[in-house]
């Protein structure tokens, strides 16, 4: 049986097809209409699930999309009773309610199907839905299982509790408290305000001290039993109708700290304006602040279930640094956060919610591996090359294409190419689900080159330079490499690299001497630990420098993609399949390659 899950009309959409309880394939839409973070109808991702299946829509039983305008409908009203929300307020979740009533042209024509002859379609609300994505592909039979985010459905934090084939969920936090609005509020009073922006106040955190601890607490109370509430005079997205928009698929939020945020923490910073010590201060403070509230909230939901095991979703079980902190902070000593964790994951949620929880069937599927989106086995890498550099050659550079017979000796050719210090394009097998690049659709480099994390931000993905970049280690050299880490294939939390190793290895080495590692397997990702053995053969080093395969995009899905960017970026070298495309300079490197390039 078919069920087919999805997000629509929020950020991050997505679909994902289950065949009897089993992922069959999991696909994020920004993927296909290279808007980043896409917020309209998953219309591609749902048609490339089906044809990935080889199965027409009228082969799927039933459909959960994860969302629920009826949910929570007295805390709604409760809400408009107590606090008179601005007219505009009112209207946009009108609208919003409209938009979702509306999906079921949009998902008619996705799945080639009459209005009248849809399946059966199931509201999923938010919250049950990330919990679901959370707990369901697990693999834990039992365990505590939390939702942290910004909002879905009047919802911000869910807490449950998770044995077999059922989900009982414990406690809720409504509107307006939320600790994703926390994140989300501070990250626009530093002048980011895209969305997603967060991770990029995560990555800014570490530079700064936490000197500014105190005034951050204030936005936010703990209170017993591990719930909090936000101190909403610092907020405005509860009274004057802040509601996400997506005009054009693209994402966006309005202000949402009131002007009282500004008179604590002084005048916010403008987008354009040059990151100082005190902004630094300020994203380590909040890291600090966020980190005390999520572990309080983790801690309640320990003292409720008495459950060891963890399983985390919601955008804020995206905070990669608070994660891999947990098992020091919380008395749980295993946590699982699925690669999707954020509202991209409620489709996977929905979708196992109703095969289990609504329709009753037993469980029998572990995500293990990010490895369900698209692939292109038959791409000819030598006709695309062709298409877009006629000659194999243009003013600075000539094109070369080695079509190996195998994929080792294109693992041999890669390594050779990652151990002189290239900085490698590296698209093989399925596209990863969610949205950290996990070894086949990435850009590869050697971690212990100094020069190597300045070079791909101003080169190659043209953006921060505070940015760090990710460790891909072998799974047996993990403890070698880094403290008190436990495996991740999901690149999901973030761990201090062994004092000994930080030195050796300065690109994935951050400011404060941690890494977002990513463990690999050899029966989780063949090619990737092949390509990462056959590096430490050269260099005795375990570890790859590994970054998505994007340039301020979402990341690539087809090969012709791989290699555009490739082709408008300073990578040295793509393989795409069992084929490496060089290039090299004509006549002398070009101009600009004095600032850092590497050897
Ligand atoms: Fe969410």
């Amino acid at each position: 049986m078919y069920v087919l899950g999805i997000n629509a009309y929020h950020g991050d959409v997505s679909a994902v097809l289950l065949r009897d309880g089993a992922v069959v394939a999991a696909l994020e839409e920004e993927r296909f209409t290279r808007i980043k973070h896409y917020a309209g109808f998953p219309t591609q991702a749902i048609r490339r699930c089906l044809e990935m299946a080889g199965i027409a829509g009228a082969d799927v039983a039933h459909v959960a999309i994860s969302r629920d305008p009826s949910a929570n409908l007295p805390q709604k009203a409760l809400f408009a009773l107590k606090k008179r929300p601005s007219v505009r307020l009112v209207l946009d979740r009108l609208k919003n309610r409209r938009a979702l009533r509306e999906v079921e042209g949009p998902l008619a024509d996705a799945l080639g199907l009459d209005r009248t002859a849809l399946p059966t379609v199931h509201n999923v609300e938010h919250h049950p839905a990330h919990l679901a994505s959370a707990f369901f592909c697990s693999p834990f039979g039992e365990a505590a299982v939390a939702a942290i985010d910004g909002f879905g459905d009047f919802v911000s934090t869910s807490l449950a509790e998770g044995r077999g084939n059922r989900l009982e969920v414990l406690d809720r936090t409504y509107f307006p408290h939320s600790l994703g609005m926390l994140y989300t509020a501070v990250t626009q009073h530093l002048g980011f305000l895209h969305y997603g922006d967060e991770f990029k106040v995560m990555g800014l955190a570490p530079y700064g001290e936490p000197t500014r601890v105190d005034e951050v607490r204030q936005l936010v109370r703990l209170e017993q039993g591990g719930t909090f509430e936000l101190d909403l005079d610092y907020f405005r997205h509860w009274s004057d109708g802040v509601e996400m928009e997506w005009d054009g698929g693209y994402p966006s939020l309005g202000r949402v700290y009131a002007d009282k945020m500004t008179d604590l923490l002084g005048p916010a910073r403008r987008p354009d304006e040059e990151l100082t010590g005190a902004h630094e201060d300020l994203a380590h403070s909040l890291q600090v602040v966020y980190e005390e509230a999520a572990f309080h909230v983790l801690r309640g939901l320990h003292g409720r279930t008495g459950r060891r095991r963890l399983c985390l979703a919601g955008g804020c079980g995206m905070n990669s640094v608070a994660n891999g902190k947990i098992r020091a902070n919380t008395p749980f000593d295993e946590v699982y956060v699925q690669p999707a964790a954020g509202d991209n994951g409620t489709a996977l949620g929905a979708a196992l919610w109703v095969w289990h929880q609504a329709l009753g069937h037993p469980r029998s599927f572990v995500m293990d591996h990010a490895y369900w989106g698209t692939e292109y086995p038959d791409a000819d890498v030598e006709a695309i090359l062709d298409d877009a550099v006629p000659g194999r050659a243009d003013a600075d550079w000539r094109y070369t294409a080695t079509v190996y017979g195998s994929s080792e000796e294109a693992i041999e050719a890669t390594a050779d190419l990652l151990a002189d210090g290239n900085v490698v394009g590296w698209f093989q097998g399925r596209m990863e689900w969610g949205s950290r690049a996990l070894g086949n659709r990435s850009i590869l480099a050697d971690p212990s080159r100094a020069d190597m994390r300045d070079l791909i931000n101003l080169k190659i993905k043209f953006r921060e330079r505070f940015r760090p970049f990710a460790p891909s280690v072998k799974r047996e050299a993990l403890h070698d490499y880094f403290v008190g880490a436990a495996e991740d294939p999901f690149m999901q939390q973030v761990y201090p690299v062994q004092p000994d190793k930080r030195e050796g290895l300065p690109a994935i080495t951050h400011i404060d001497g941690s890494g977002r590692l990513q463990t690999v397997a050899q029966d989780q990702n063949e090619a990737y630990y092949a390509l990462i053995s056959a590096f430490e053969k050269r260099t005795g080093t375990p570890v790859l420098l590994n970054t998505s395969f994007n340039e301020n995009e979402p990341i690539v899905d087809t090969p012709e993609q791989a290699f555009a960017c490739f082709h408008r970026t300073r990578m040295d070298a793509v393989v795409i399949g069992d084929t490496v495309v060089r290039r090299e300079p004509i006549g002398g490197r070009p101009a600009d390659s004095e600032e850092g390039e590497s050897s």
